[in-house]
């Protein structure tokens, strides 16, 4: 590991209860005296932390740095212990975000054909009736935990609909995603027997809809049809692979949009001025406020931390610093979007900011697949929670908030607020 503290500007202490509570003033440190900074994970693993915007941007388009575990020059006393996904072997599977091109370019191309923007636009009038549904539950009340009872059920319900999982087995998917989540996501115990059940019945419902598929895809077909066809004509995706993307679908998907939802409430209520400029826009009709306010609470505090990992394939150099092949890199997409080489007064919240070019979504080939299902949910949920309780207020003490302490992703793990109870 390398020191780069001296006695007047000690290094911060990384990956602390604190630092999960607040982690931009290590990334202001960071960024400032080690932009590019090898540091030892609670894993055990030791990997290279990439904080500048420039440098970030450079190293999650850099064809060196791969995404196949297989890359990792893990070391013999490490071995099995570093929680990396999908490097043990029985978690194993191709999917896009473990691949490098030509199978990640196949793979992407097919997935796309079945996410398309359009498809996505046609759901806007099922997002905004979950949204209705599930505020309809806890409006009368007056309180709430807006993430167990809002932001965690709504981009499941979402996603499952998406795919094609009949309601009456979505709850299963709730119980699921609630024990991964819960637990951080690292494949172990319980949540290792949640990713079995999961893929299993998605394996199985694949099965079943390829039995049933009718030769002309009808009005509003879901995305799991959709990736069948797309494999039965002509391009080459086994049923394994197809079971793969709709897990990864679900997984990409899932935490991230608890997280917009959850990060995106928590900024709006402990920002009074810019929420009401927000609320103020919404009843007058508009939306261009909500639409930059998104992508500024993407920027703001976005639920990927760090982006997934990269591997050197050979010696490279990112921002001066010579990383050796074999190495694993972290890009800290969080730094990089309060960078002030790149954005004014980054750590300043101003929802109608118009420099959008955050790398919340990440760059390059693995950006966000779901990136525009991602901005109707949240844009949706945070425009419906304020129109319906024009007085949410926080109902604890944001030093008492916890966060979760995932390497990954950042987020809440509970957000009570109380309101005028509404009918
Ligand atoms: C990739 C962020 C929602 C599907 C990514 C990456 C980021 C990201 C940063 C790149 C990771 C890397 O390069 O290591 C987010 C955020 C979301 C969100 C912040 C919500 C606010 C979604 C949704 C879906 C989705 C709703 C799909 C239903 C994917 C997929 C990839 C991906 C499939 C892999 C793409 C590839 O490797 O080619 N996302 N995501 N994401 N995301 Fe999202």
């Amino acid at each position: 590991m390398t020191d780069h503290s001296t006695p007047d500007r000690p290094a911060p202490e990384l990956f602390t209860w604190e630092f999960a509570s607040d982690p931009y003033p290590a990334y202001a440190w960071l960024r400032e005296h080690a932009p590019v900074h090898r540091t030892r994970l609670p894993s055990g693993v030791e990997a290279w932390l990439v904080t500048r915007y420039a440098d970030a941007k450079q190293a999650l388009a850099d064809p060196r740095l791969s995404k196949n575990p297989a890359h990792h020059d893990e070391p013999a006393h490490a071995k099995g212990k570093t929680g990396i996904p999908g490097e043990r072997k029985a978690e194993l599977m191709t999917h896009l975000l473990n691949i490098d091109p030509p199978d990640h370019t196949r793979l992407r191309r097919l997935v796309s054909k079945a996410f398309t923007p359009r498809r996505v636009a046609e759901f806007a009038p099922r997002v905004q009736e979950l949204a209705d549904d599930l505020i309809g539950r806890f409006a009368g009340t007056g309180s709430a935990d807006l993430i167990h009872e809002f932001a965690f059920p709504l981009p499941i319900y979402a996603i499952c609909d998406l795919l094609g999982v009949p309601r009456e087995d979505q709850d299963d998917f709730r119980d699921w995603a609630g024990m991964m989540i819960r637990h951080g996501g690292g494949p172990r115990g319980g949540v290792a027997r949640s990713v079995k059940k999961m893929r299993g019945y998605l394996a199985d419902l694949i099965h079943r809809k390829r039995a049933a598929l009718p030769p002309e895809p009808g009005p509003g077909e879901d995305l799991i049809s959709g990736l069948i066809r797309a494999s039965d004509h002509g391009e080459h995706l086994t049923e394994n692979e197809a079971a793969a993307m709709a897990f990864i679908l679900l997984f990409a998907g899932f935490e991230t949009t608890v997280n917009l939802i959850g990060n995106g409430a928590y900024a709006l209520l402990t920002h009074p001025g810019q929420r009401d400029r927000l609320q103020t826009s919404l009843a007058a009709g508009e939306r261009a406020l909500l639409e930059t306010g998104v992508e500024e609470l993407l920027r703001y505090d976005g639920p990927v931390e760090m982006a997934t990992w990269r591997f050197a394939t050979r010696p490279l150099s990112i921002g001066g610093q010579d990383i050796a092949a074999g190495d694993p890199v972290l890009v800290v997409l969080a730094a990089a979007d309060r960078d002030p080489e790149r954005f004014a007064d980054p750590d300043t919240l101003d929802l109608s900011r118009r420099d959008s070019q955050h790398l919340g979504y990440g760059h390059g080939i693995h950006y966000c697949l779901g990136a525009p299902l991602a901005r109707l949910e949240g844009q949706t949920a945070l425009a419906t929670l304020l129109t319906r309780f024009p007085d949410l207020r926080l109902a604890a003490d944001p030093a008492e908030l916890r966060w979760r302490g995932g390497l990954i992703m950042r987020g809440l793990r509970t957000l009570p607020v109380s309101f005028t109870p509404v009918p």
